[in-house]
């Protein structure tokens, strides 16, 4: 099987010229760069196989699944007041990742693998969830952090549970 990616590589705002290219696949795309192939499991700035993203993706959901039954979101989670001071802890701590509405994408987003998932768009994360599941889901995932992707752990920020409900 040979498994293809477009990948645009954008270096500006490092080097001060834009390098902008395509490559097919992950071996060709190490290689071209003068890389030696199994360099390409580790580095950031080259995407995982669908093959391998789809086996951590799900492990990852069955890992979290495991862990979010007690999780009770709390009742009030439009409450305005809640809203106003998770928009504030958002644009301080998330948006850099995770964007904000109108922004199309981020300079620590564009070297991040997995990328940050755009937390401006409504969507299903997990399939055939309910909300107060997904709530759940979410809170854990801003609590603990996801290892080895970049999503930190509000937790070790001196955060309380309280101020995860965003
Ligand atoms: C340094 C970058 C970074 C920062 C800062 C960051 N995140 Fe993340 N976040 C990530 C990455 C990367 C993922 C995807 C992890 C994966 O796919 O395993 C993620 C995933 C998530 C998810 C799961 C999204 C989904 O539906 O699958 C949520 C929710 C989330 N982050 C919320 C937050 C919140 C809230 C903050 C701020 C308190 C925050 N993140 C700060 C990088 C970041």
């Amino acid at each position: 099987m040979r498994l293809r990616y477009e990948v645009t590589r954008k270096f500006a705002p490092y080097v001060g010229v834009e390098l902008s290219n395509t490559y097919r696949g992950t071996a060709d795309f190490a290689r071209a760069a003068g890389e030696r192939t199994r360099d390409a499991r580790l580095a950031a700035d080259v995407p995982h196989s669908s093959l391998v993203h789809g086996v951590v993706e799900a492990g990852r959901e069955r890992a979290i699944a495991r862990r979010i039954g007690d999780i009770t979101p709390p009742r009030d989670l439009a409450d305005p007041e809640r809203v106003r001071r998770g928009a504030g802890n958002y644009a301080a701590m998330c948006a850099d990742c995770h964007l904000t509405p109108g922004v199309a994408n981020a300079e620590i987003r564009l070297g991040l693998h997995p990328t940050p998932p755009d937390l401006t768009l409504t969507r299903a994360a997990v399939a055939g969830q309910s909300a107060e599941t997904a709530a759940a889901r979410q809170f854990w995932i801003i609590k603990h952090g996801i290892k080895a992707s970049g999503m930190p752990a509000g937790s070790k920020a001196g955060m309380d549970d309280a101020s995860f409900w965003i």
